[in-house]
């Protein structure tokens, strides 16, 4: 199955949002019990989530987030009222042993950390992306990355990543790829700026992430969209595969320029990715 493109936040204490998730068109919903959710009300928010989870039929895959692997933040609890969800997403993974501690309590549960929330996860994600064989998609954030650091700001006044973020996004699509790992990429903030969301959402396409954290319904369906190739890349996609035809190897002239295995591969993806997606026939 494909990863998920657009990876809806809502914050389980809130019955209204866990209502207005189910038609917002997400590819995947994630129900938040970490930080959406304000701490004296931890308890009922997993009573609601494991209702909701309990009849929930449709394309929308449903995920929980839990609270960070540490003493007293009920994480076991979360996982538990969690059990009917397709997976779990970690809050603030800064160890392997943290998502090995989950992976114990969550069987086959597929798993996702966030492993760029604080400085020491920036430099644990070789051993966090591999530490269980459920993680098969993992998410970088860049806001609890800001406070741990005590950066002022992440993006400067034009909307663009500053440095030190840009580093961070690099090395954690690096370290994904490595593990074999679907790539989840950081939400837009700004709630009413849905040009941001498309231009972000494609540019996140195009470097290889595959989808991207949402805050709002009303960014899920321009993240949808930017992680579709367009009709433009099927076709120079479809291109590329009649140039092999039924060859194995060698290099070919595709629309004035060389084409050889790389492409042939991205080829495939553009096209499993589209087909996958229903969006081509
Ligand atoms: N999921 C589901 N529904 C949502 C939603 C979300 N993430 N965000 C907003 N909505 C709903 C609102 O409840 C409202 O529904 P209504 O018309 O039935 O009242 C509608 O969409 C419009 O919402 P709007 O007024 O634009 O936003 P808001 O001011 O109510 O909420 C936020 C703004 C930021 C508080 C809200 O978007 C939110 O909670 N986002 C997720 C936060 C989160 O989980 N953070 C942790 C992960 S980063
Ligand atoms: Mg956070």
């Amino acid at each position: 199955m494909t990863p998920a493109r657009s990876w809806l936040y809502v914050p389980a204490h809130d019955e209204r949002k866990i209502a207005k998730a189910r038609t917002a068109g997400a590819d995947a919903v994630i129900l938040d019990l970490e930080d959406g959710t304000p701490a004296d009300r931890k308890e009922i928010a997993r009573d609601l989530v494991a209702r909701e989870l309990a009849d929930r039929p449709g394309p929308t895959r449903y995920w929980v987030r839990i609270n960070a692997v540490e003493p007293g933040t009920g994480w076991e609890a979360d996982v538990d009222a969690a059990h009917a969800a397709a997976g779990l997403v970690i809050a603030k993974v800064s160890r392997a042993d943290q998502v090995r501690a989950v992976h114990e309590r969550a069987g086959e549960r597929e798993l996702a950390p966030i492993v760029t929330e604080n400085a020491a996860g920036v430099l644990a994600m070789a051993e966090t992306l591999t530490a269980a064989p459920t993680v098969r998609v993992a998410f970088w954030g860049s806001e609890d990355l800001q406070a741990d650091l005590g950066a002022r700001a992440v993006r400067d006044d034009a909307g663009d990543l500053l440095d030190v973020f840009r580093v961070v996004r690099s090395l954690f699509l690096i370290h994904c790829a490595a593990a074999g790992v679907a790539a989840v990429d950081t939400p837009c903030l700004d709630i009413r700026d849905l040009d941001a969301v498309a231009t972000d959402s494609r540019a996140a396409y195009l470097l290889g992430f595959a989808g991207k954290q949402v805050i709002h319904p009303a960014h899920v369906p321009n993240v949808n969209a930017g992680f579709l190739p367009t009709d433009a890349e099927v076709a120079a996609a479809r291109a590329v595969l009649a140039a092999f035809g039924d060859r194995d190897g060698g290099a070919y002239r595709v629309a004035g320029g060389m084409v050889d295995q790389p492409h042939l591969r991205s080829a495939k993806a553009v096209l499993a990715r589209a087909t996958e997606a229903g969006a081509t026939p």
